[in-house]
């Protein structure tokens, strides 16, 4: 079955209500659709749970269904078949991959972690399963702090593969983590002048950022967190105003919580829409009706590969659950 970008798309009948068609598959099919927040807001509409990574694989790791279709990129998606390998799982595009998990390719990795053999490895859950499978504990931007701190003070650790995040760790906990040098397309672009400017044009606006974000731009951030934590923090503040450091996505929930506040996507430094992740934003409606329809494109891993990457995810679900999160 050919599934090239757009080719199947022409093929679907456009008088169909692909909403209603959906629902309809989803209950024939015992499916459940998980989207991360920087799905398109139909995407998320349509979507039985809508969160950031930590909550994704929790909802992934308890899931009864037959089939979960993860409106998200490849590392959601294996990390979903990793906890519930039974459960067949599809992504509406095998294409969409991660700039940060591209950051760190297995060999190199691999290579890093030899020259560190005193060092423990953490990983940000924006990785393959290979890189996951060489780690000891894996994060989300959720849990990073407090799993960084549950260590002594003293243990060495290896922190991969986002720089960024890494730093801001280290900056707030006092660490001195080693980092592997990966980023987010989509986190790096932000320009500070312009987001001085807009800040200027909007001095009542809190400005709200992901730690994916570098550092001269967390600078001026009266709020860091993960996707969820920025979400419940607009919800709670009494401000009206709001400028979003992080992909445009999570916006459409922040408006539906709040609908009389007004959040400001922060500029990118070109003109492009590049604030949009180019991986999240492969996935459509048309793909995932045609994904639930066929059953395809299925995320198949090795037994093996899925073994060897399973206790780090699990060592984290132990964490966040022992934190509360
Ligand atoms: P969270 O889902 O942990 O907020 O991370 C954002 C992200 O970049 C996911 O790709
Ligand atoms: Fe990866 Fe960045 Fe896109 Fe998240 S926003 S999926 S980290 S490229």
């Amino acid at each position: 079955m050919n599934l090239e970008k757009g080719y199947l798309e022409k093929k679907i009948d456009p008088s169909l209500d692909l909403f209603k068609e959906i629902s309809h598959l989803k209950k024939t099919k015992n499916a459940i659709i998980l989207a991360h927040y920087y799905q398109d807001a139909d995407i998320q509409d349509i979507a039985d749970y809508i969160g950031d990574s930590l909550g994704l694989a929790q909802q992934a790791e308890k899931s009864t269904a037959d089939i979960i279709l993860f409106a998200g990129v490849h590392f959601m998606a294996e990390t979903a078949k990793i906890l519930n390998p039974k459960t067949k799982v599809l992504l509406p595009d095998l294409k969409a991959g991660c700039s940060l998990a591209d950051s760190c390719p297995v060999d190199a990795f691999s290579a890093f972690k030899a020259s560190h053999p005193d060092h423990i490895v953490l990983t940000y859950i924006n990785c393959t399963a290979d890189i996951k499978a060489l780690s000891d504990v894996i994060v989300t931007s959720t849990n990073a702090v407090q799993i960084v701190e549950s260590f002594p003070k003293d243990q060495k650790i290896i922190f991969a593969p986002d720089k960024n995040l890494g730093a801001y760790i280290n900056k707030i906990t006092g660490r001195n983590m080693v980092l592997w040098n990966g980023s987010c397309m989509v986190h790096e672009i932000f320009s500070l002048e312009k987001l001085i400017k807009l800040k200027a044009q909007h001095p009542k606006a809190l400005v709200l950022a992901h730690p994916e974000c570098e550092a001269h731009i967390l600078e001026y951030a009266d709020f860091i967190g993960s996707t969820t934590a920025i979400l419940n923090y607009s919800k709670k503040s009494d401000a009206q105003e709001f400028i979003v450091l992080t992909e445009t996505g999570i916006i459409h929930q922040m408006q539906k919580a709040s609908p009389t506040k007004t959040f400001i996507p922060a500029p990118p430094n070109n003109s492009c829409a590049c604030n949009d992740c180019p991986h999240m934003k492969l996935n459509t409606l048309e793909k995932i009706y045609l994904a639930l329809k066929y059953e395809q494109p299925e995320l198949l891993m090795s037994e093996e590969l899925i073994e060897k990457s399973k206790a780090p995810i699990n060592k984290m679900l132990e964490l966040s659950a022992k934190f509360g999160l």
